[in-house]
């Protein structure tokens, strides 16, 4: 097969990312994660619009650096369009369109979601790819989505979270618990030692595909103060408890939800991607799905599931080969719709 190199440039909250794919194949893929969040406890739009700044230009030499071509080598330049933080959005749409513009090749705009659901379909070794029609179940710290996607293009969003992502929920549960940002993967490796049934939490009840996290925060920050009231060292007692209660709630919602999309659609090819997908708890559950409920569920490469350019790219791919290119006065949209 000819060659046919794709840069993929990712820069919607707070990772710097590019990557060049190859017929499928990722011959590169670099990330920047921004550490200056850290210290706030959450992302700061307008230092991760200044720390893009900084970064692109590396990012993307090094991208090219790794998969040893030269920027002329580039059939086309995909970028992500939205949804994102607007000033993060600006710096990789920016860089995109006068890359493009000075190599003069095509433009191409890449939905971030959309992105996530196509990730499943970059190559590597060992992976099976979903089958069309599947629900993709888009979990991270910006967004928490059940998509129906019949084709590459066309994607439903049939159920979405009315408030915060599901990524928030793991981690405000976790800094009201005192664990640094972002906390997600430690109240996952805590909640691997505890009991999951030690602290019931109710499940928010919203329509049947919808989500609502906001409630659950609350709910931990009471039963924290309750208790600390009662015990000063009761989270430092409790710890493993606490998470994996946390935890258990939360999957166990994602996976009413699931359920209800299988019911409502009669698919049960499930495919998750997002930062969260990366959870033990929710993992397990998908497995034991395969096992019980008889699905075929789907789990990309971690390095897939967390932001990322490959993703961009195989989306700038698969519309490169569909001819859908993008014209220069394409403007970064916050909230880009599916
Ligand atoms: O996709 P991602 O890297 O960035 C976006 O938010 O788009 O997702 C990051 C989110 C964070 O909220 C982080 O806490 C969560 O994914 N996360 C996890 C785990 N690993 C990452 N949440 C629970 N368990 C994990 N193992
Ligand atoms: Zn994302």
């Amino acid at each position: 097969m000819r060659d046919c190199y794709i840069l993929g440039i990712e820069s919607s909250c707070d990772d710097t990312a590019a990557a060049v794919i190859n017929n499928g194949e990722v011959v590169s893929n670099v990330v920047a994660t921004q550490q200056i969040h850290e210290e706030y406890g959450g992302v700061v739009p307008e230092l991760a619009s200044r720390a893009h700044q900084q970064n692109i230009v590396p990012v993307v030499h090094q991208a090219l650096r790794k998969a040893n071509i030269d920027k002329k080598d580039l059939k086309a330049i995909a970028f992500t369009r939205g949804p994102g933080l607007m000033g993060s959005l600006l710096v990789g749409t920016s860089f995109a369109k006068s890359l493009a513009m000075g190599l003069d090749v095509p433009l191409i705009d890449v939905n971030h979601m959309q992105a996530h659901i196509l990730a499943h379909f970059i190559k590597t070794d060992e992976q099976r790819r979903p089958n069309f029609p599947f629900i993709a179940l888009t979990i991270s710290g910006g967004h928490t989505q059940i998509v129906k996607v019949t084709d590459y293009f066309e994607m439903e969003v049939i159920g979405e979270t009315l408030d915060d992502a599901v990524g928030e929920a793991f981690d405000k549960s976790a800094k009201i618990l005192g664990l640094p940002y972002p906390g997600g993967p430690l109240v996952d490796k805590y909640a691997q030692k505890g009991n999951p049934k030690a602290y019931p939490f109710t499940k928010p009840k919203v329509g049947p595909l919808d989500f609502s996290f906001s409630g659950l925060k609350t709910a931990v920050l009471y039963f924290v103060e309750r208790e600390t009231q009662k015990d000063p060292d009761f989270v430092k007692n409790n710890l493993e408890d606490i998470c994996a209660s946390i935890q258990y709630t939360i999957v166990d919602y994602l996976m009413d939800k699931l359920k209800n999309a299988v019911k409502q659609t009669g698919i049960t090819e499930i495919a998750i991607g997002g930062g969260v997908s990366a959870n033990s708890g929710i993992r397990q559950a998908l497995r034991d799905a395969e096992a019980r409920l008889g699905w075929t569920t789907y789990i990309p490469k971690f390095e897939y599931c967390t932001d990322n350019a490959a993703m961009i790219a195989i989306v700038g791919e698969l519309k490169y080969k569909a001819k859908l290119f993008a014209d220069q006065d394409i403007v970064a949209t916050a909230r880009l719709k599916m």
